[in-house]
């Protein structure tokens, strides 16, 4: 089969990273869309890609693009997503999938009722330590799972029209950061039976700060914080009847971990060697999955997707974060 050929839809900082690490990868990226087509033409020339188009519905249109990467604020991803799907092309939506659980279940349905793929850009789930990791998890390494702790803290823009703290764009560190430990509990202990918030809403009503703590299916326990006013460790640990694993900081990146025995001495270290970023994984994924004719994905299938903003609606509700469009 001859190469999938990638469009990049938006030309913004994560679209940046992510075709970087697509070129580095040897992907093929054949059209970018934009706003403006400067915009979209000074991305083109940056990445040596074919064709740049001045709007979003060129880009999907494109003849010679099989996969649309969506890379525009979480308020975006719903409509630009559908455009997509309903031109005919697979979709990867970056991370969060939508605003909420419902938009995102209307991309789930449009993609199977296509029988074409949508996959959330949740790239940590791909990652080689992360592979690794439920590896060692299902073989039973540590014992029985009984707890989880990770954190996603950044200092981000403070600016109130910023996408980060704009209500209209999905502003707020739960969105951005704090799915990422959400996921990552939900990757190793599954569906939480039982969610509580409190946080910190910054002066445009977006949250600023939250602390979590979930329960699952098994009686395990996570608590998992993020905030995108100051940066913490980005560490994560998983604590099991036999020992535990350490994911050293930035646990959500290509990183290192250590398992430890129930007495504290190291029996495995893994040490991640990625080129660039390590956004590709998630693309090889996608690609492997369209060439064996698949729809879905097996480490983080729609289904999936949809009930994480489930947990996400639950925790905005707690914190009192109401999006104009949700
Ligand atoms: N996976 C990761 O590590 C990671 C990291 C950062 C962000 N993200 C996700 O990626 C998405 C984009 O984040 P980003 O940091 O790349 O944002 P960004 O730098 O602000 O870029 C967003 C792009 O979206 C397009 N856009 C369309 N409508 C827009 C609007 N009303 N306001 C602003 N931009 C608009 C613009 O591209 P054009 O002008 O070219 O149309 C813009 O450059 C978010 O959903 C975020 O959660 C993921």
């Amino acid at each position: 089969m001859t190469a999938l050929r990638w469009g990049i839809l938006a030309t913004g900082g994560i679209a940046h990273a992510f075709t970087s690490d697509l070129r580095t990868a040897g992907l093929t990226v054949t059209a970018v869309g934009s706003r403006r087509l400067e915009a979209a033409q000074a991305f083109a020339e940056q990445y040596a890609i074919p064709s740049a188009y001045g709007s979003y519905e060129e880009l999907v249109a494109a003849p010679d693009v099989d996969i649309v990467y969506i890379a525009t604020p979480h308020s975006h991803h719903r409509d630009n997503a559908l455009l997509a799907l309903e031109n005919g092309t697979h979709v990867l939506i970056e991370k969060p999938l939508t605003l909420d659980a419902a938009q995102a279940a209307e991309i789930r349905d449009a993609a199977a009722a296509r029988g074409l793929l949508a996959m959330e850009a949740m790239w940590t789930r791909y990652l080689p330590h992360m592979v690794r990791l439920r590896e060692l998890l299902a073989s039973g390494a540590i014992g029985e799972v009984r707890a989880l702790s990770a954190d996603h803290t950044q200092n981000l823009p403070t600016d109130p029209t910023h996408r980060l703290n704009a209500l209209e764009l999905g502003g707020g560190a739960l969105l951005d950061l704090g799915i990422y430990p959400i996921s990552f509990a939900w990757d190793v202990l599954g569906r939480p039976t039982a969610v509580s918030a409190l946080g910190r809403l910054g002066d445009t009503g977006a949250d600023t700060e939250a602390a979590i703590s979930l329960v699952h299916g098994s009686g395990a326990v996570s608590s998992l914080l993020t905030s995108m006013r100051g940066a913490g460790a980005n560490v994560a640990q998983i604590i099991g009847t036999e020992g535990r694993i350490v994911i050293d900081s930035v646990w959500y990146t290509p990183t290192s971990f250590r398992v430890h025995d129930r007495d504290g001495a190291v029996r495995e270290e893994f040490h991640s060697e990625v080129d660039g970023r390590g956004m590709q994984y998630q693309a090889l994924h996608a690609e492997q999955l369209i060439r064996e004719g698949r729809t879905d994905s097996e480490l983080l299938g729609m289904d999936e997707s949809v009930a994480i903003m489930g947990t996400l609606d639950e925790i905005r509700a707690q914190l009192g974060v109401v999006y104009p469009q949700s």
